[in-house]
């Protein structure tokens, strides 16, 4: 008897259809789950696969209540005993959003495992459907087990923390950072490799009882900045700002004093890059023991967003959320 696995499917691209196959414009989220296992053939062999539409968006529209509503699905689902695993589909854009999201709330006793593709489902070599088969393997396989939230793309396989998509359009977008990745997966056989240091053993957030997130607006620096955007995120009553800054976290003159200002107010105010690597570590050209400011660390602008929505929802210190950004 194959174990038994659950899709929840949320759209993206690889439920998305085009005019004609060669077309480069298409509309996510048209295909059903059902319609995207008839794809994959072979699929019953690994498991069996039972669905549920969460969504049908792109991925660009993911937001909080639909990052709510994955997560009680998802927890609902590994909550019973003889699941072996979740698929979760899911548009790139936002998945390694999404992906360290729920890393941060799921307990990693079962794989989670988002997939997407880059291309439509009526594509020429599309490549949702490998994509697809390889995701399932995964969530089938005891070998995936507390790796956290996992992510199939192009034969590999990344953990959440370290996942970006590094490329508008190419089937190989994704790369995992300097801790690498979670392993390969080819035609359905894994070669895991041992999760990296900064792995949660259980999750670190609870969601119960929560409808609706802290509000965390994500500002990206540039020469000649002024202060507006920062007092205008501050006006629109963000409890936190991530600044995306140039080079090591950096922001020129009227940005930081408006940074600083929103930080005296008790605005949580993180400093991480726009660089795409390297980490943004504490008091090197900002003061931030000065200014209240947290330093985000190895993580990304978008990924230094998620932790700081869900931190602000247990504290508001800047010294507690530091030591997040420090271990998560
Ligand atoms: C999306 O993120 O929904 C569109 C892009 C994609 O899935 O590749």
């Amino acid at each position: 008897m194959p174990p038994r696995v659950r899709l929840l499917a949320t759209g993206g691209t690889i439920a998305g259809a085009q005019a004609t196959p060669a077309a480069a414009g298409y509309r996510a989220a048209v295909f059903s789950a059902e319609a995207l296992l008839a794809a994959v053939p072979g699929l019953g062999e690994l498991a069996t696969v039972e669905v549920e539409q969460v969504a049908a968006i792109g991925s660009q529209d993911m937001d909080d209540a639909t990052w709510l509503r994955l997560a009680h699905r998802t927890a609902a689902a590994l909550a019973e005993p003889d699941l072996r695993g979740v698929v979760i589909t899911h548009g790139t854009d936002t998945m390694e959003e999404t992906a360290y999201f729920l890393h941060l709330v799921l307990p990693a006793t079962r794989p989670v495992v988002l997939v997407g593709a880059m291309r439509p489902a009526t594509a020429i070599s599309a490549d949702g459907p490998m994509n697809l088969f390889n995701a399932v393997a995964v969530a089938a396989h005891p070998a995936a087990v507390g790796r956290g939230v996992l992510v199939v793309a192009n034969d590999e396989l990344h953990f959440a923390r370290e996942i970006t998509k590094t490329n508008t359009t190419q089937v190989g977008t994704f790369r995992s950072g300097p801790r690498g990745l979670a392993g390969l997966v080819s035609h359905g056989r894994l070669h895991v490799h041992a999760p990296p240091q900064k792995h949660p053993p259980a999750p670190p957030f609870d969601l119960a009882g929560r409808t609706s997130l802290p509000r965390v607006d994500l500002v990206c620096a540039h020469a000649g900045m002024g202060r507006g955007l920062i007092d205008a995120a501050v006006a629109a009553g963000a409890a936190g700002i991530v600044i995306a800054g140039v080079g090591d976290g950096n922001l020129g003159a009227a940005a930081l004093t408006a940074a600083r200002a929103a930080a005296t107010a008790g605005v949580a105010v993180v400093r991480s890059s726009r660089t795409g690597g390297g980490v943004v570590a504490r008091n090197i050209e900002v003061d931030d023991d000065a200014a209240g400011f947290i330093a985000a660390g190895e993580l990304n602008p978008q990924k230094a967003r998620v932790l700081l929505q869900l931190g602000l929802t247990r504290t508001q210190d800047p010294a507690c959320l530091q030591r997040l950004f420090d271990t998560l």
